[in-house]
């Protein structure tokens, strides 16, 4: 009772699952589509570790109803390479050292590419203030900063 087919085309690919309507984005990717890329820090939409794509904006998916998303052009981590071809926020989150445990980088990745595709990589207080809401525990802060201005060129 109470479930029903919700639709999302995720990195490309559509695909179906059967799930309560109060299902979120993030468990669907993690627990229904077996996307374990985007994180579950606090799930209350105050840390970013689940941060992904919807049509190009970044949201926090443990805030959104994956019901919502239908018909719309979901992004994880897991979408961003091209093969072996890292994206270059990838890349240079690398080159920088951007992080240490490594929990909290794919969802600082998806609101780094967010930050510079919608203008927001300006300058390195421009770039704090983008990615304020996305909370590194290991503070590796100066050197994502460092990446994100250096993916924007
Ligand atoms: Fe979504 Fe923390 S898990 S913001």
């Amino acid at each position: 009772e109470g479930v029903s087919t919700i639709s999302l085309k995720v990195n490309g690919a559509v695909r179906a699952i059967r799930a309560e309507p109060r299902v979120t984005l993030l468990d669907a990717l993690r627990e229904y589509l077996d996307l374990t890329g985007s994180k579950k820090g606090c799930d209350h939409g105050q840390c970013g570790a689940c941060t992904v794509l919807v049509d190009g904006k970044r949201v926090n998916s443990c805030l959104t109803l994956a019901v919502m998303t239908q018909g719309k052009e979901i992004t994880t981590i897991e979408g961003l390479a091209k093969g072996e071809e890292l994206h270059p926020m990838q890349a240079a989150f690398l080159k920088h050292d951007g992080f240490q445990c490594g929990y909290c980088t794919p969802g600082q990745i998806m609101s780094a590419v967010a930050c510079v595709q919608e203008g927001h990589a300006g300058s390195a207080d421009e770039v704090r203030e983008w990615m304020s809401g996305n909370l590194c525990r290991c503070s590796a802060y100066p050197n994502i900063t460092a990446a994100i201005l250096e993916a924007k060129t």
